[in-house]
């Protein structure tokens, strides 16, 4: 399932981000690919060691900790310290699968890429090209958001970045170990969840039957949930 969570980042912080990256030293990002994928990345990415990008990305994570959307789709168990990319001059990324492990070495723990995540940080306007194109079990689906958006799809699907022929693309992009491995089960619980609350609006707070749904959903999770 592609999810899109809009406003993860108001325009002012965006703002703030676009201000903090344009004073930034950018590296090749083929740098990190693995080697099947180094023959179809072309683009630049942030030192994951610099300041801004650890002052950025820890940003964006105290944002994810208290988002009740991110949480109930993403149902994170550990999330990858966000990384920085930018597109230019034709910048690309061709078809690829993120690989199954991360190893973040300084928090020495590996996190199994159940969930990949991108929050663009550009305006759509600004650039032509540059869609993040995701394969999945209905055809391909392009994705190109408004700057602070973020889209959430599973880590286990070929997707690809369209050549950006115009402007820059800066995005951010990590990944999410979910306590719920199998995405159809997190697929599950997530529409549970979505329609107990919609159910809930209205409702006195002690309503019986949101009760018995709620107690539905917390067992199911308990029986799906590996952490
Ligand atoms: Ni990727």
């Amino acid at each position: 399932m592609l999810i899109v969570i809009e406003n993860v980042l108001g325009k002012d912080e965006v703002a703030r981000f676009r201000q903090s990256l344009s004073g930034a030293v950018w590296e090749d990002g083929a740098r990190t690919a693995g080697t099947r994928s180094i023959a179809v990345k072309q683009n630049l990415q942030l030192n994951d060691m610099s300041p801004v990008a650890i002052e950025l990305g820890n940003h964006v994570l105290r944002k994810l900790g208290g988002h009740a959307l991110f949480i109930s789709a993403a149902l994170p168990e550990r999330i990858h310290p966000p990384k920085f990319n930018l597109y230019q001059n034709g910048g690309h990324y061709g078809t690829h699968v993120d690989a199954a492990l991360m190893r973040v070495t300084d928090a020495n723990l590996t996190i199994r890429t159940d969930l990949s995540a991108t929050i663009f940080l550009s305006e759509p306007e600004d650039y032509d090209g540059g869609e993040l194109t995701i394969e999945g079990h209905y055809g391909a689906q392009d994705v190109k958001l408004p700057a602070g958006d973020m889209v959430l799809y599973p880590s286990t699907s070929l997707h690809r970045v369209a050549p950006v022929t115009r402007g820059q693309r800066i995005g951010c992009f990590f990944w999410i170990q979910s306590a719920v491995a199998d995405e159809r089960a997190r697929t599950l619980l997530f529409d549970l969840d979505q329609s107990i609350q919609a159910l809930s609006v209205g409702r006195a707070k002690d309503d019986p039957d949101i009760d018995r749904l709620t107690h539905v959903y917390h067992n199911l999770l308990r029986r799906w949930a590996a952490v």
